[in-house]
């Protein structure tokens, strides 16, 4: 392999990367300002649940094409191509992305960056960001123009990173040179030999392309759940209306699940930050419908705790709620602006007795809210429960059999915020069952 990469900053996408860089047999050095996760990945121990991504790690490690480090000049020296992978959060208190992340990483890598190299962002950016980076970049950096920024966006989805990492749908790059795209056609080679679409744009588009993605799945979910709250409305079921909508080809059954709407670390930020970018560049009134798909979402959450409340008997005060999920979806941990645990918190300060359970987030939710209980097993939080709530669709909850879980529950009350149980059996066993948009 011709390059060797450096992957800045291993959260979910970094990690990602550098581990499926390096099985595709380049040499990788990660980095991070965080040096016990840096020593957490030298042993071979990922910071964070990602199905088969442990497995990728230490195979690499082992066979030591892939290294980790904290130090930029270590990184600066070694790779021909540094790929950033740091966040782009939230502002508090705010609608816009706090890009100040991607200014330290050029802050600390550009100084040390001697000789000819490619800088790759992959991270989320406000449309702009690329631009302001790549002069910051040539600045102060002493190779100077020699060194080259490109906009290569990811669509990984947590829970399939490793898949969505080594066989994309599309491959996006936004570049300012032809040198620029030959490096990546190099890097990415194996799976544009595989028939991966290439799209070669410049920075800006490269940018909202990922935005835009974004903001279209969000809006695809929340036109379900508007769906849904006609659906309450009108004693319809919106369950079996997404699954006629899904028979169209022009609409498609992905992302029209109705439920408690989208959480975690980038759809939500995503279109709010779109929105704040938007109004910058004088185009607010284009993207004002995202308010609306926002408020949408956030209404499903609102409705769960009614819908938790009525079936509580108008009240929570002396009423035990178990609460099945707090990952913001199955196959993660990840709690960032998760549905879940926003439910969760609101029934507490509602006066009920919570107790949540979670096959992999129990220890990311005791951090994040140590107010709340917690138990080990779906069995143990529905002990002497009153309502139960199914709020992320892990498989184990939905395999759960309604007679065993009626036996230890005070009432067989069953609130399916994801619309993902067997209405019919968990009738069948006796079960008082509501669903999100759905009679
Ligand atoms: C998303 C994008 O899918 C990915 O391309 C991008 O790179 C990052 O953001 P992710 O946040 O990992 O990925 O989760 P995703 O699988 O997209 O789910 C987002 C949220 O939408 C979850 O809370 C999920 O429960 C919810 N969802 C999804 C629905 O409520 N209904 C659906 O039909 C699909």
């Amino acid at each position: 392999m011709p390059y060797r990469l450096t992957v800045l900053g291993t959260g979910y996408l970094g990690a990602t990367h550098a581990a499926c860089m390096a099985d595709l047999g380049f040499e990788v050095l990660g980095l991070d300002v965080d040096a016990a996760k840096i020593a957490r990945l030298r042993a071979g121990d990922l910071p964070i649940y990602e199905p088969g991504l442990d497995e990728l790690l230490k195979r690499n490690l082992e066979a030591g094409r892939l290294r980790f480090t904290t130090s930029y000049e270590e990184a600066a020296e070694f790779g021909d191509v540094h790929f950033i992978c740091v966040g782009t959060p939230q502002k508090p208190g705010e609608y816009a992305a706090d890009t100040s992340y991607l200014d330290a990483v050029v802050e600390s890598l550009a100084p040390h960056l001697t000789r000819e190299c490619l800088v790759v962002g992959k991270s989320t950016v406000p449309v702009g960001t690329a631009a302001r980076l790549a002069e910051k970049l040539v600045r102060l950096a002493p190779a100077g123009e020699q060194v080259e920024l490109a906009w290569n966006p990811e669509f990984l989805r947590e829970g399939y990173a490793v898949r969505d990492t080594l066989h994309p749908d599309r491959i996006v790059i936004g570049v300012a040179s032809e040198k620029a795209e030959k490096i990546l056609r190099e890097v990415y080679a194996p799976m544009l030999t595989a028939g991966v679409p290439l799209i070669v744009t410049d920075y800006p588009t490269a940018e909202l392309v990922k935005t835009a993605a974004n903001a279209f799945l969000a809006t695809k979910i929340s036109f379900i759940n508007a769906m849904a709250e006609v659906c309450e409305a009108a004693h319809a079921d919106v369950k079996q209306l997404s699954l006629a909508l899904s028979y169209d080809e022009r609409i498609g059954g992905k992302f029209l699940n109705p439920g408690l709407g989208f959480g975690g670390g980038c759809l939500p930020k995503d279109i709010r930050a779109f929105m704040a970018r938007a109004g910058e560049l004088g185009a607010d009134q284009a993207l004002s419908f995202l308010r609306e798909v926002d408020a949408i979402n956030m209404r499903r959450r609102a409705r769960m705790v009614d819908l938790a409340r009525e079936l509580a008997g108008g009240s929570f005060h002396g009423c035990n709620v178990a609460v099945l999920g707090a990952a913001f979806k199955p196959n993660s941990d990840d709690i960032r602006d998760s549905p879940a645990l926003d439910v969760a918190v609101n029934i507490r300060n509602q006066g009920g007795r919570v107790r949540v359970y979670d096959p992999v987030a129990l220890d990311n939710a005791r951090r994040a809210h140590p107010e709340l209980e917690y138990g080990e097993s779906a069995f143990d939080v529905a002990r002497a429960a009153h309502v139960v709530l199914l709020l992320t669709e892990w498989q184990e909850f939905v395999e759960l059999d309604p007679e065993e879980l009626g036996r230890v529950v005070a009432e067989r009350n069953m609130v399916d915020g994801r619309n993902a149980l067997d209405a019919e059996a968990w009738r069948a066993a006796g079960w008082h069952y509501r669903a999100l948009g759905r009679p």
